[in-house]
């Protein structure tokens, strides 16, 4: 990527780097028009340009060449930025924000309204391995023709998936990062009471004064600076897994709901308390509303999965290789690379790379329980591909087989000119044009002829900015 070759064509690159003469030289020049220079954002090297103003200007190049990183990526992130900066935090927050554009210097841009072309599919767990169907491909290769550690029982091909039970991760649940909460921000003011709404990460309105009724019932104190909480009762109340339900005295004063109480007065109504780090994780993973998951993600901290390193499968599948390879580091290969590598291995007297034997009849019985046991399913109708061993005939068979049927389907993606995306690359870092040559390259291999393929933008040589 960021090849000449593959530059955009109306791009004048002077090779300018330098930010104090970009800024000189910006600041008499943007009167005419919008100076941009150093752009960087996706595959553009430094990219620097003038943009005339009041005309309709027209970007052309070949598809992925980095159209749309330039006119959304670039000059419309970064008037939205810009125009953002003006606005009250809390509407900013409603507002979905493309992000800080990686760039030296814009000058001279007019505020900004983006008309991006619609893209169907924008959910984190669709990327070329799924769009492509490539994927189950290869997890039948790991299955029936990778290497296993010699104590290892065979697995299925589900078992390589982060998106089955079975394959994902335990500890990230086939997502490859963790999330926790940042005390800090979930308490900003530790001066102010509970009900003056110390816990700012408990929802607004009636829940937020529910979770509050409840406390009181409780015997929390609600009415002094968090800070002057005992620490125990602190940590409680953020921390607790326990989710208690407690006769919630609606409008009583913390005297009132005590004796009401003892009394056994019937309550308003039956409450359920929810920690505040659960109810932050869980709304944060559950909601479906933008504008909610984007108030709770401001208390949210994410990193890589210490488990499995953000690959997303659970050990025993990362333990499984292929010519050397983790099923996460041969989808994170350039396809290019693949095809090359099924090339070698179809063409010589392929051999696994590490030796192992059979399972015998007692420890397959015993994977299958366990398999069962954690809500897997037994496959006894499927041909027990644990009776396999690692050097075997049947798995070079399998191998050469699994590895023909990918050629066929890489070869016309790369065709394409995609030989340069990763199986693990999502859909929505994917260009208009790189997403549409995936789902052409995927009916050409399915050959389904025949099939009317009614579209714009196919040309690789020359496409509308999408
Ligand atoms: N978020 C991202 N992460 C990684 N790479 C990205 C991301 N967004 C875009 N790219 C890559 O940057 C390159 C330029 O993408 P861009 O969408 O700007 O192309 P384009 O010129 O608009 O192409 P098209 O005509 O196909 O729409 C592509 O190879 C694309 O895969
Ligand atoms: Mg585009
Ligand atoms: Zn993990």
């Amino acid at each position: 990527m960021g090849s000449a070759a593959r530059l955009p064509s109306f791009v004048m690159v002077t090779g300018m780097t330098n930010r104090s003469e970009h800024l000189a030289e910006a600041d008499d020049r943007w009167r005419q028009g919008v100076v941009v220079r150093g752009a960087r954002q996706n595959n553009l090297a430094d990219v620097d340009l003038d943009v005339p103003r009041d005309r309709l200007v027209v970007f052309t190049g070949v598809s992925g060449s980095g159209k749309s990183s330039l006119a959304f990526g670039t000059l419309f992130a970064e008037s939205q930025r810009r125009y953002l900066e003006s606005v009250a935090p809390y509407a900013r927050r409603l507002i979905d924000q493309v992000g800080v554009p990686d760039v030296d210097v814009v000058e001279g841009l007019p505020p900004a309204v983006a008309l991006q072309q619609h893209r169907g599919i924008g959910n984190a767990r669709s990327n070329v391995a799924s769009v492509t169907t490539l994927g189950s491909l290869v997890r039948m290769l790991y299955s029936r023709a990778g290497s296993y550690p010699n104590d290892q029982p065979m697995l299925y091909a589900e078992d390589f998936s982060p998106n089955t039970v079975q394959g994902a991760c335990p500890t990230c649940h086939g997502i490859g990062r963790v999330y926790e909460v940042d005390v800090d921000k979930m308490v900003p003011d530790p001066t102010l009471s509970i009900r003056e709404r110390a816990i700012a990460s408990w929802p607004p309105g009636w829940p937020g004064g529910n979770l509050r009724d409840i406390l009181v019932s409780l015997g929390y104190d609600v009415d002094s600076p968090w800070k002057k909480l005992p620490k125990k009762h602190r940590d409680w109340i953020l921390f607790t897994e326990d989710r208690p339900t407690v006769p919630v005295y609606s409008g009583f004063t913390p005297a009132q709901t005590r004796r009401a109480i003892k009394a056994g007065t019937e309550p308003s109504y039956e409450g359920n308390f929810v920690g505040a780090r659960r109810f932050v994780l869980d709304t944060f993973a559950n909601t479906k509303s933008s504008i909610v998951k984007k108030r709770v993600s401001e208390f949210v901290t994410s990193e890589v999965c210490p488990m499995c390193q953000g690959k997303r499968v659970k050990a025993e599948s990362l333990s499984v290789t292929f010519e050397g390879l983790d099923i996460a580091e041969f989808a994170s290969l350039p396809l290019a690379r693949l095809a090359e590598i099924a090339r070698t291995v179809v063409s010589s007297d392929w051999l696994p790379e590490a030796a192992g034997e059979a399972l015998d009849e007692t420890r397959r019985a015993e994977a299958t329980r366990r398999r069962v046991a954690s809500g897997g399913s037994a496959h006894t109708a499927a041909p027990d591909v644990r009776r396999t061993p690692n050097v075997s005939a049947e798995k070079q068979v399998a191998a050469r087989r699994l590895l023909d049927d990918l050629l066929e389907r890489i070869q016309p993606i790369i065709d394409l000119g995609l030989g340069y995306l990763s199986l693990d690359r999502t859909t929505p870092t994917l260009s208009g044009g790189e997403l549409q040559r995936l789902r052409l390259a995927t009916q050409l291999s399915s050959k389904l002829f025949g099939v009317a393929t009614s579209s714009t933008n196919l040309r690789r040589d020359c496409t509308p900015a999408t």
